[in-house]
């Protein structure tokens, strides 16, 4: 399916896949069966047969994503993944038939906004959901809360995101809740200095702090700190800093989508073969880019909560159905998309078709089912989402570039809400 072109609406209609396409365990239209009886037989009786016919309203879920700009592989990762959803549990939960509608914010904060209140004043959407970047999520927050519309968040990874709004429920991660993990590993690793690079907003002095905090406690020292604008960097100046103070290590949390063009500078400026270690959280050895990265990604050690070589067997049928229909492979903000429709309509279901922010956001709250990454479970005092972190090598695999899990921290918290 073509990718709707910026500023326009989307509406996808599909038809209920028969049983045998279904590939997830049980379908939701299964699972839900005997109460969804139930709640048809009551219907029946109350209203008689004439009413009950009466088509309920379609359900709104309204995706605001980057489809367009710098951050265009998230919008194309989290659509993807959400349309596969569909496609996979069938277009109608409870009775009520699902749409979504995905609108391209082109990573700009007051598009975002603007299309929050469209969605929300207009378009009569039950859920808001997607937010590529920190910023845009804060700028869609005050929305959900005045309208007291449920807010999904499938990629922005401040810790504080959540606590911008009662409404907001995350499924993707912190910052803090990868970065933590890896300071530890480094400090165990024998790497005793380390400087840091990362991009120049809050995800990355998020990422900044919780490194630095952790491997000092673990007795390491930080030699420097640099950060990259977010916008267009040019990391060479950056690189050289970081090549001068020669650390044993440099540390870097760069948003998905700037990866591959920092490997490229890192190994045109030679320090791949400086003997400075590279460490960094999985946003920068992305799986969205991670095969042009070539040779240079080779061993780089990082930590994220999602790799597509993660080996269950319900990560292997979503990589597989994925790649199917979309001919390039998932990454983290694919799961993160994926899983927000797995909350959004087991939360509809739960209040049997009928929806209401309120009853939605409870029936979010506590979620906890296994995901590709693992077994995921949406706190309910925090909104904000648990699961396991990885330690993982780059390797070639198959004759392809993946993140190997080398451990596993289980069921982490943010540490940004561990005050
Ligand atoms: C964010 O802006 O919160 C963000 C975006 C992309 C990432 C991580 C964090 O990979």
């Amino acid at each position: 399916m073509s990718e709707p072109p910026n500023g326009t609406h989307e509406m996808i209609s599909r038809q209920s896949r028969p049983l045998s396409t279904i590939t997830t365990t049980k379908s939701l239209a299964m699972r839900h069966l005997p109460r969804l009886a139930g709640a048809c037989a009551l219907a029946l009786s109350i209203v008689g047969p004439a009413a009950a016919a009466t088509p309920q309203a379609p359900f709104k879920i309204g995706f605001i994503l980057p489809m367009t700009g710098q951050s265009a592989s998230t919008g194309k990762q989290i659509s993807a993944a959400a349309k596969l959803w569909l496609a996979q549990n069938g277009d109608t939960v409870a009775g009520r038939k699902i749409e979504l509608v995905i609108k391209d914010d082109g990573g700009v904060a007051d598009q975002t906004r603007r299309i929050a209140q469209e969605m929300v004043v207009n378009d009569k959407i039950d859920v808001l959901a997607g937010f590529g970047l920190t910023p845009l999520a804060l700028a869609a927050a005050p929305i959900a809360t005045q309208s007291k519309t449920p807010m999904v968040v499938t990629a922005a990874a401040t810790s504080i995101v959540t606590e911008q709004s009662p409404y907001i429920v995350r499924t993707s991660f912190t910052l803090p809740q990868v970065t933590v993990g890896i300071a530890d590993w480094a400090a165990r690793n024998k790497i005793s200095k380390v400087m840091t690079l990362v991009a120049d907003y809050a995800p990355g002095i998020d990422a900044e702090k919780f490194f630095k905090s952790q491997f000092t406690l673990d007795g390491g020292q930080i030699l420097g700190d640099v950060r990259t604008p977010l916008r267009s960097p040019d990391f060479a100046p950056f690189l050289q800093k970081v090549a001068d103070a020669k650390p044993d290590a440099m540390f870097v949390f760069l948003p998905s989508g700037q990866g591959a063009a920092f490997m490229k500078q890192f190994a045109e400026r030679g320090l791949d073969k400086s003997g400075i270690k590279l460490l960094a959280t999985g946003d920068v050895t992305d799986d969205d880019q991670l095969n042009d990265m070539g040779d240079v990604a080779l061993g780089v050690i990082n930590s994220h909560h999602y790799s597509a070589a993660h080996p269950s067997e319900t990560n292997k049928k979503f990589v597989a159905a994925f790649e199917a229909a979309n001919h390039f492979r998932p990454n983290f903000m694919a799961v993160a998309g994926y899983d927000g429709m797995h909350v959004i309509t087991n939360a509809l279901a739960t209040t049997k078709g009928q929806g209401g922010g309120d009853a939605l956001l409870a029936a979010m709250k506590g979620q906890l089912f296994e995901s590709p990454r693992g077994q995921i479970l949406i706190d309910a005092q925090t909104r904000d989402i648990v699961q396991d972190v990885y330690i993982r090598r780059v390797e070639r695999k198959d004759g392809q570039l993946y993140n190997i899990e080398i451990n596993v921290q289980k069921a982490v918290k943010d540490p940004g809400k561990l005050k």
